[in-house]
């Protein structure tokens, strides 16, 4: 339910209201030029689009996926409408692209050069690409190719994947790194429809973010299309050896051929899932859901990939266990896809409702307890961590007159805090009156992105003034914008945790550690709960037991692996190092390996051992994964000179 990893370049400080607008953000050169827009109209700090200017209407692809020099190249059409009548500029985001010529279409239909500048590289933005386009063209077109270090690609040789014979690439779009494939109003303030002809070797099977063919002849020629308007974090493409296997008629799996059973059989439920949904929030929109399954380097646990959801393979356990993150990322078909955060200072929205959403499903089809052990997990961490973040980070949003400097941040608050917040309403409405609420918001903003204040104030009309006495405006303004977790938080009770504390202390306390017996009735989650309530460290004695008991060091499971091994490391217990080793090697996943990382980076020897992993791992990871490796690793050593991207 939650992800404790991801953190996009936490800026801590904040500018205060007044003329902040003008206050340049973190990297300066990212300060915005445009004009103050509509008060409460939301500043995205990290695009330098000028949506209330001109606005990307439509896409129009055309590409062509070169393996050999990790190369997209070809161009992309733009119909806009201008909304400013004084305006003659399209500002675009870009990252590390070549702009090879942009040309604008005249009204007597005739394409013509229009001038261009391409600026110096923010380190966090990325290049801004201003054109000129003195005639207001209806369409614009930029011819440009890709970097072999494109921050939202990555790149696998065949020997890289679970098949071998072909090699594989894949788009990470959220935050900001559609931007380094396509020159883009990179700003979720902007949706658009798309369309795309993606030219690649003929063996390979193109996958975009649109309407997938399950049916789709590999011959080296794709085309696409996205008739619903989305914004430019969810634009994603993918290509390699990848079969399809159906779940329902609506739904199914695509991945490698070695892969694609199993993978099918542990997402079995999902269109179970898509019907849950739908009872509680009204129709799914997007037609298909397919989910993709990419290779371990996968820096996330999944992304919501209109159509086509991007997956780790770290949840394929075989026995469902990790389902939840298919709970997730669906739920995001209704609160992320359809209603969309419109700044980076929204993020809780996103993530925050749809976690509470995620959590629905899996009680609707696990039932109760198995609901509550995830909602308790994600409880537990946020109450752990918490307390150590500055006060504004501890915040769902933050009030439309602070600015933020550059990055913003994404942590467990807009996961946890944000699915506890819509718990509490859930609780003092009861569901008769809440669900029916968050049904008729995403009907009321569907395909539209808004801010934080849009939600609150839909908010107070229809639930609070609605339902009398049952949440005051301060409680929910203590929810959104206060610090830490409200005292009126809903206490998640259960039973099989409480188990678990109580087998867990009474080993602590010298008793014996609990039979197989009982733990082989255990789920996942009491694994994990019964490993997150150790104390800080263990003897070694006491760690040698655990292993000899359950065999952690080594365990195909990820979640229990970034548990146990940051245990050990503080603990001192070298024999898992190379079990260590071969995890952080094969896995690139950031919210499994980099609290390891962060561990083993304490001592001198660990950090040692961390850089030696990274120069093995590095050929494998993603350019996020890397990015968070690395800055871990230069923080401990002193060296603040390390810019961690912005994820
Ligand atoms: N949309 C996020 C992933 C994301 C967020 C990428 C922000 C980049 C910037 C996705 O839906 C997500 O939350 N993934 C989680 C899954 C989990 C919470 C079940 C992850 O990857 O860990
Ligand atoms: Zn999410």
């Amino acid at each position: 339910m939650r992800s404790s990893i991801l953190t996009l370049c936490f800026a801590a400080a904040v500018v205060l209201g007044g003329c902040s607008r003008d206050a340049a953000p973190a990297a300066d050169t990212a300060a915005k030029s445009d004009a103050v827009t509509a008060p409460g109209a939301e500043y995205d700090s990290l695009s330098y689009a000028e949506p209330d200017k001109v606005r990307i209407r439509d896409l129009a692809l055309a590409l062509d996926v070169d393996f050999n020099d990790k190369q997209i190249s070809g161009s992309a059409t733009y119909d806009l409408d201008w909304v400013d009548p004084e305006a003659t500029e399209l500002v675009l985001d870009t990252r590390d692209l070549t702009i090879e010529k942009v040309v604008g279409e005249r009204s007597d239909g005739k394409w013509v050069d229009l001038k261009y500048e391409l600026a110096d590289a923010d380190k966090l933005l990325g290049s801004k690409l201003s054109i000129q386009a003195p005639e207001r063209n209806g369409r614009i077109r930029v011819t440009y190719h890709t970097a072999p270090q494109a921050s939202g690609l990555q790149w696998l040789t065949p020997a890289m994947t679970e098949g071998g014979k072909q090699p594989f690439m894949f788009s990470q779009s959220q935050q900001i790194h559609a931007r380094s494939w396509v020159p883009l109003q990179d700003t979720p303030r902007v949706r658009f429809t798309y369309t795309a002809h993606v030219t690649s070797p003929k063996d390979v099977m193109v996958l975009m973010s649109a309407d997938n063919d399950p049916k789709a002849v590999r011959d080296g020629d794709y085309t696409f299309e996205m008739p619903q308007a989305i914004p430019s974090y969810l634009l994603a493409i993918a290509a390699g050896d990848l079969v399809f296997k159906p779940i329902s008629d609506r739904s199914g799996v695509w991945a490698e051929p070695a892969m694609v059973d199993k993978a099918t059989a542990e997402f079995a439920d999902t269109e179970k899932m898509i019907e849950a949904t739908e009872a509680m929030y009204g129709p799914y929109r997007w037609g298909r859901y397919d989910i993709l399954v990419l290779p371990p380097s996968f820096p996330y646990g999944g992304m919501e990939n209109p159509r086509i959801t991007f997956a780790t393979p770290t949840v394929i356990v075989g026995d469902k266990s990790l389902v939840s993150l298919i709970a997730h990322e669906l739920a995001h078909s209704w609160a992320g896809n359809l209603v969309t955060f419109s700044s980076p200072k929204d993020q809780w929205m996103n993530e925050g409702i749809t976690s509470y959403v995620e959590n629905r499903i899996i009680e609707a089809l696990y039932g109760k307890d198995f609901a509550n052990m995830e909602a308790a997990i994600a409880q537990n961490e946020l109450r752990k961590t918490i307390g150590d973040m500055e006060p504004q980070a501890q915040a769902l949003a933050i009030r439309p007159d602070i600015h933020v400097k550059a990055g913003d941040t994404l942590t467990e608050v807009a996961y946890d805090k944000g699915a506890w917040f819509m718990m509490f309403l859930e609780h003092r409405f009861g569901r008769e009156d809440f669900d029916p609420f968050l049904r008729g918001y995403f009907d009321h903003f569907a395909f539209q992105s808004i801010p934080t204040t849009t939600f609150v104030q839909y908010a107070k009309d229809n639930l609070l003034a609605k339902h009398p006495g049952k949440v005051t405006e301060a409680e929910l303004d203590e929810w959104i914008y206060g610090p830490g977790i409200p005292e009126s938080a809903p206490v998640t009770v259960s039973p099989q945790f409480d188990a678990v504390d109580a087998v867990r202390q009474a080993w602590i306390d010298g008793g014996a550690l609990p039979s197989t017996e009982v733990t082989a009735k255990w789920s996942t989650q009491e694994w994990l709960h019964f490993l997150e309530g150790m104390p800080a460290t263990l003897s070694h004695d006491q760690l040698a037991a655990l292993d000899a008991a359950y065999a952690f060091t080594g365990t195909p499971n990820g979640e229990i692996a970034m548990r146990w091994y940051p245990l050990t490391v503080r603990s001192g217990y070298p024999e898992a190092n190379e079990a260590i080793a071969e995890f952080l090697e094969r896995v690139g996943r950031r919210k499994l390996i980099m609290p390891t990382y962060a561990e083993l980076v304490k001592s001198p020897a660990g950090l040692a051992m961390a850089e030696t992993i990274l120069e093995k791992a590095r050929p494998g990871y993603h350019p996020i994964t890397t990015g968070s490796v690395e800055s871990v690793i230069a923080k401990a050593k002193g060296d603040d000179t390390v810019v961690k991207p912005v994820d």
